[in-house]
């Protein structure tokens, strides 16, 4: 585990902004013995039916084009949560009080923004904690917020959702909320879902804070463009995993001859990304010693994004000892965000 302070180059504001900014990087004993990376791609691409880590879409690139899905027209996510966001933010902030803010899969920040202007307007201190696994996604983030909020702190943390949440600095502030917005958690296997709600349990004191932002089921007739833009961005994104995967693991995957297939899986009420080997093929990721054999046809599983009922989740949420405050949506329904507060 290692300390670094950042460095900015414009000299009058370079003190206070690296005084104001500590990112901690989160390394796990294991995986200091780099044998171990990719055995997760080994384990994915030899079982059937295939399927691959969604981690591996955020390499620099994967990260733009995600930056570049959200501002789609067909992505209503990013633009409904941003607007319940900014009609609550206030609200948020006088039921917390001052608190520390913790983000997980912080990326941009950006909507982070509407939080702190409101914990700003009442006067309250700002302290910011983002978790990321991009280290360089968390610097640059962190030093544009520190350059627009002048008493804003950063305390980051470079790793995992469970090394960071295992790891939090003792709050500084007398209350402390843990955000997951962006639908997220709609990425995540029930099994893992419940893991991370027992992290955050774990790492809450009594009476702090949850804030959980979530996609909310509704007719695949508006889920399925969503994952199926008309300017083929998503689909950029889903096969841009496998140039990742090339440049990471020496691999030769050839983008041509795959292709993006994205579906409303409606018993399971979740979408699901995949990706579809145009013919019969042999893919070799030469770091992994691994030869992959394609049928025609074949898929990759990438993704599933999952949609909620909100009454199920806010059930299991007060199952977790997170009790829900107040719901807010927006006027179809199509988006929640939930303020929890963990029980004794
Ligand atoms: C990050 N996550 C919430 C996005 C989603 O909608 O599930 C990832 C994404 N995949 C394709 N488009 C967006």
């Amino acid at each position: 585990m290692s300390i670094s302070k950042a460095f900015n180059s414009n000299v009058t504001s370079q003190n206070s902004i690296e005084k104001r900014l500590q990112i901690q990087r989160l390394v796990k004993a294991t995986e200091v013995v780099t044998l171990s990376a990719g055995s997760d791609v080994v384990k994915g691409l030899t079982q059937i039916p295939k399927s691959l880590p969604p981690c591996y879409f955020y390499d620099d690139r994967g990260s733009e084009l995600f930056e570049q899905i959200c501002d789609l027209p067909e992505y209503y996510l990013t633009r409904t949560e941003t607007t319940i966001l900014q009609q609550c933010a206030d609200e948020i902030a006088k039921i917390t009080g001052a608190c520390e803010l913790v983000e997980l899969g912080s990326g941009s920040s950006s909507k982070t923004r509407i939080l702190l202007d409101a914990y700003q307007q009442r006067g309250y201190p700002l302290h910011y904690l983002p978790i990321d696994v991009s280290t360089g996604i968390l610097e640059s983030s962190a030093k544009q917020l520190l350059r627009d909020y002048p008493s804003l702190q950063v305390y980051a943390l470079a790793g995992t959702y469970e090394l960071a949440l295992a790891q939090l600095l003792a709050r500084q502030l007398p209350s402390r909320m843990i955000c997951f917005i962006g639908s997220t958690l709609g990425n995540l296997t029930p099994n893992e879902c419940d893991i991370l709600f027992s992290e955050i349990t774990e790492a809450l004191q009594v009476g702090e804070y949850f804030l959980l932002g979530i996609d909310l089921r509704k007719p695949k007739q508006i889920l399925e463009p969503a994952y199926n833009d008309s300017q083929g961005v998503t689909a950029a994104f889903n096969l841009n995993m496998l140039e990742h995967l090339n440049q990471r693991f020496e691999g030769n995957f050839d983008t041509t001859q795959f292709e993006h297939w994205a579906f409303y899986n409606e018993s399971e009420h979740q979408i699901e990304m995949h990706l579809r080997s145009l013919r019969s093929q042999i893919v070799e990721l030469r770091a992994l010693n691994l030869k992959v054999d394609f049928a025609l046809g074949e898929t990759i599983l990438t993704e599933i994004s999952r949609k909620f009922d909100l009454n199920a989740i806010k059930q299991q949420l007060t199952a977790q000892g997170l009790l829900p405050l107040h719901v807010w949506t927006d006027p179809n329904q199509w988006f929640g965000l939930l303020l929890c507060q963990l029980q004794a």
